[in-house]
């Protein structure tokens, strides 16, 4: 073959298989319409890896005309409220009664009762994340947030306003499949019904369903009713109302004990994860005794057959200001190991540093 047609094979081989990556994804994400799938493989390949959630979404006159609110409130999007957890949590089930905060959420958009409810479960949490309101039908809006390899699935969901208890959402979606944290990932939404309020329309008056419905996706025939908002019976599908993008921003490899690090900081959201792991580089720094793990040996002392090693170097700076950064120390061999004697531990420690919260731009970190 020609180098440029093998080229040209190439990038297609590239284009297709990342395009069956996206198809993939999306496809599990619908067939297994909230299914937990883990993959042992992303447990084992990564301690911590950071994505960004993006939601776009695509309520116009144009594509949706039935109804379409023109005045008061116009249409828009409420905050996303979104977490990553392990397979003990779902925030939401199809064809089953939504929770009282779910459903508080679907009818008000106010996040106060699912702040309470996941209080209560933090064991089985790992990140929150938060996207902020979309102020018109077509928009969008981002976040970021953290998985690890225990809590490798992410649920959210956004309210449409107005309605009576409509909203979007992905329940227990997992970022690993097939063996892999997905690199880039887009799930197409339709519009659910949370069951707890009757109204058919995205302005009718709110009354309580009696009894409590089940959630259910609103389609072009459901509720199959001429009054509903989405009922169009003259096509077969209703064109989906919002997508949501996954990519992966980084990935923290599984070293220099990393993974019980997380282990310890799970159950924390970002910000107190990322405090703690700078007080344990602090307190690491004053005791050189803590943070070295199954390396830790006795500095000083030991046999004359033993490696013996120096304390360590005081940490290097964080590599980033802004973000969450990396920060080395290094200690050196003193006595190198002799026939019979202990081997030298490892010379070099890495930690995280840093917060993404203390950019002021958050967006020029994230961007690459
Ligand atoms: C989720 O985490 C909790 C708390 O650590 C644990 O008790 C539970 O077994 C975990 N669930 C699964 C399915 O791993």
């Amino acid at each position: 073959m020609h180098p440029a047609e093998q080229k040209q094979t190439k990038t297609m081989h590239c284009k297709l298989v990342l395009w069956l990556a996206i198809v993939i994804g999306a496809v599990s994400a619908i067939a297994s319409e909230g299914t937990v799938f883990t993959d042992e493989s992303c447990r084992q390949s990564g301690a911590l890896v950071f994505y960004r959630i993006k939601l776009v979404t695509s309520w116009s006159k144009k594509l949706f005309p039935k109804h379409y609110p023109e005045f008061r409130p116009p249409p828009h999007w409420s905050m996303t409220f979104g977490q990553t957890h392990n397979d003990s949590f779902r925030l939401f089930e199809m064809k089953h009664p939504a929770s009282v905060a779910v459903s508080t959420f679907a009818e008000t958009g106010q996040v106060g009762s699912l702040e309470e409810s996941l209080a209560q479960q933090q064991d089985v949490l790992f990140d929150e994340f938060r996207l902020p309101k979309i102020r018109k039908g077509k928009g969008e809006s981002e976040a970021t947030f953290f998985v690890d390899l225990s809590h490798p699935t992410v649920s959210f969901m956004t309210k449409i306003v107005p309605s009576p208890d409509w909203f979007v959402g992905l329940d227990s979606f997992s970022l690993c499949s097939r063996g892999r944290w997905l690199e880039k990932v887009t799930v197409p939404l339709h519009p659910l019904d949370a069951g707890t309020s009757s109204g058919l329309t995205f302005t009718s008056p709110k009354w309580p369903t009696n009894p409590r419905g089940v959630i259910e996706r609103i389609t072009a025939r459901f509720p199959l009713h001429f009054a509903s908002s989405f009922f169009y019976p003259e096509i077969k599908h209703l064109p989906p109302i919002a997508h949501v993008t996954f990519t992966k921003i980084k990935e923290y490899a599984n070293r220099n004990n990393v993974h019980k690090k997380v282990k310890r900081m799970k159950q924390k959201q970002r910000t107190k994860l990322l405090k703690k792991l700078s007080q344990q580089s602090e307190r690491a720094d004053a005791d050189p005794g803590v943070g070295q793990g199954v390396n830790a040996i006795r500095d000083a002392s030991g046999s004359d057959v033993d490696c013996r090693v120096s304390a360590w170097s005081t940490w290097s700076p964080c590599s980033k200001t802004c973000g969450l950064g990396k920060r080395n120390r290094a200690r050196s061999v003193l006595q190198a190991q002799r026939p019979g004697g202990r081997e030298c531990p490892s010379l070099v420690e890495t930690q995280w540093c840093g917060s993404a919260r203390q950019c002021s731009v958050i967006d020029n970190y994230f961007r690459w």
